[in-house]
């Protein structure tokens, strides 16, 4: 039993980490040239500061239609496009920008 327990938890670590892998490829071909990871600027807010602000469900929603969500997360206008993605890179690309801050999840609050 412990044993069905311990590789439960590895196979859900890896699969997890196969999403955040394949997250950070999404993020270089569709998101780098706006957003930055390393507080190094850009044109929309740098990754890790939205790591420790919004929930991953929000990121996915933020993504799939920027023009719904931009007043929600306190945008006057919104200029990012709506990126013809398919879910499953959007949620690639959020779980990717969530492992980012991985130990900040208490200050989330959208
Ligand atoms: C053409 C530039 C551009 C691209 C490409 C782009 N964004 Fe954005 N993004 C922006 C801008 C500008 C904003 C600020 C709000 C707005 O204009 O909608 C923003 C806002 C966001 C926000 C909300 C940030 C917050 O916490 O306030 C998220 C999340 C986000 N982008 C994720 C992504 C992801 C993920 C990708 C790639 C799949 C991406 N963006 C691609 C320009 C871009």
């Amino acid at each position: 039993m412990k044993k069905l327990f311990l590789s439960g938890i590895i196979l859900y670590a890896s699969s997890l980490w196969a999403d955040i892998i394949r997250g950070e490829a999404v993020y270089q071909a569709n998101c780098s040239q706006c957003h930055s990871t390393h507080m190094t600027g850009g044109y929309g807010r740098d990754f890790n500061l939205v790591s420790y602000t919004r929930k991953k469900a929000k990121i996915i929603a933020y993504v799939t239609d920027p023009s719904e969500m931009y007043k929600e997360f306190g945008y006057t206008a919104n200029a990012m496009p709506t990126l013809p993605l398919p879910k499953n890179e959007i949620e690639d690309v959020a779980d990717y920008i969530d492992s980012l801050q991985p130990f900040k999840k208490w200050m989330k609050h959208q």
